[in-house]
């Protein structure tokens, strides 16, 4: 498999590499932390493979010392990803695919009426589902998807139900979906609307890799009457759906800092808000306003031990990251 190959290309080029000059001193103290780190997270390699994620970890050890040292708006910590490279990570989890993620022509209406200043669906109900867990495939756009639609319908019915992901990653290529190289939650809306339903996760579970359609009509529990696309980069038409009508599903752009991401609001300058450069999809499901800074609040799909118990915060109103490109949310069918 793509992830494994990878480690073995690694640890090969670890082994041609010279040894002695390039690699710092380790100290017994981060042999000890590694070595607490890999039980907690119930990693075990061979041994050529150990001394390259060894250094891989204490590279970011590093670097997230020094951002947490620093002034940020946000703290990093280790977590399951703190043994791979930003490049590694890059291609098993996120998506590897310039997505068509532009100037979607807005078919949300805006509401001219003023909305709270702050907003979060987890407080009003039982209307967002548990954060799930995607696994080593670029299937972000369907937890994005699946985690707006089961919020529209638990909003519309009080009934919280969980859906398929695995019947987005194999049966919605029509919409410009691609299962686990990527694809975007407006096109797989369109595709839940067209193909009339979704299944839930215990009828058709998740499996984290590409795999042929097995959908049953008979056994759809959720559908779509209609697809609200916020127009690009109307960050404020974004909140005001949120406000008024459901958490949404964005689009943006993940770089390396973001993987260590621990609590705060995630704030970057580098990253790009470029369309085409967005790779990961995720549910916004509030927003707020912290110390004079405006938040999204943002429910992930890297299982519940990475960042604020599988959330982030992110700043808000400036198309951070691009999170504003390709924003929507559904309309369910009753
Ligand atoms: C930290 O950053 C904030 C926001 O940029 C700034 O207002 C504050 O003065 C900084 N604090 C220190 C100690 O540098
Ligand atoms: C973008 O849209 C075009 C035209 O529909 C399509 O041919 C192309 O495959 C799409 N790209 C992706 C990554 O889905
Ligand atoms: C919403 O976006 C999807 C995917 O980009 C597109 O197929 C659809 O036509 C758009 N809907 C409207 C009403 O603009």
């Amino acid at each position: 498999m793509r992830c494994e190959l990878l480690l073995l290309l690694a640890a090969g080029a670890f082994f041609l590499a010279p040894r002695v000059s390039s690699v710092p001193a380790v100290s017994a103290e981060e042999k000890f932390l590694f070595k607490s780190w890999m039980k907690q997270n119930n990693k075990k390699y061979h041994l050529s493979e150990y001394h390259h994620r060894l250094h891989t970890f204490l590279e970011n050890k590093r670097r997230i010392d020094k951002h947490n040292a620093g002034n940020h708006s946000f703290t990093m910590r280790l977590n399951q990803f703190s043994d791979m490279s930003f490049d590694e990570f890059k291609k098993t989890y996120l998506m590897r695919l310039p997505q068509n993620c532009s100037a979607t022509k807005g078919s949300h209406v805006r509401r001219l009426g003023p909305y709270p200043e702050s907003v979060d669906w987890r407080k009003k109900g039982n209307f967002v589902s548990p954060v799930k867990n995607q696994g080593g495939c670029g299937s972000c756009w369907t937890f994005s998807t699946t985690g707006g639609l089961e919020s529209a319908v638990a909003i519309a019915t009080g009934k919280l139900l969980s859906l398929a992901e695995q019947q987005l990653v194999d049966c919605a290529q029509d919409f410009n979906n691609h299962g686990c190289n990527g694809g975007l939650p407006s096109q797989a809306f369109e595709y839940i609307m067209y193909n009339k339903g979704i299944m839930g996760e215990d009828t058709y579970p998740y499996e984290g890799k590409d795999g042929t359609c097995k959908f049953q009509p008979n056994k759809a529990i959720a559908f779509v009457k209609d697809v609200a696309n916020i127009t690009a980069y109307d960050e404020e038409a974004m909140t005001e759906a949120v406000a008024h009508h459901n958490p949404v599903s964005f689009a943006f752009e993940v770089t390396d800092d973001f993987l260590s991401y621990h609590k705060g609001i995630y704030s970057n300058p580098k990253c790009s808000k470029s369309p085409d450069k967005v790779n990961h999809a995720v549910l916004a499901v509030g927003y707020g306003k912290e110390n004079g800074i405006p938040y999204w609040i943002v429910k992930n799909s890297w299982g519940t031990s990475w960042g604020n118990n599988g959330y982030f915060l992110i700043e808000r109103g400036k198309n951070m990251c691009g999170l504003a490109d390709c924003a929507s949310y559904p309309i369910p069918q009753m």
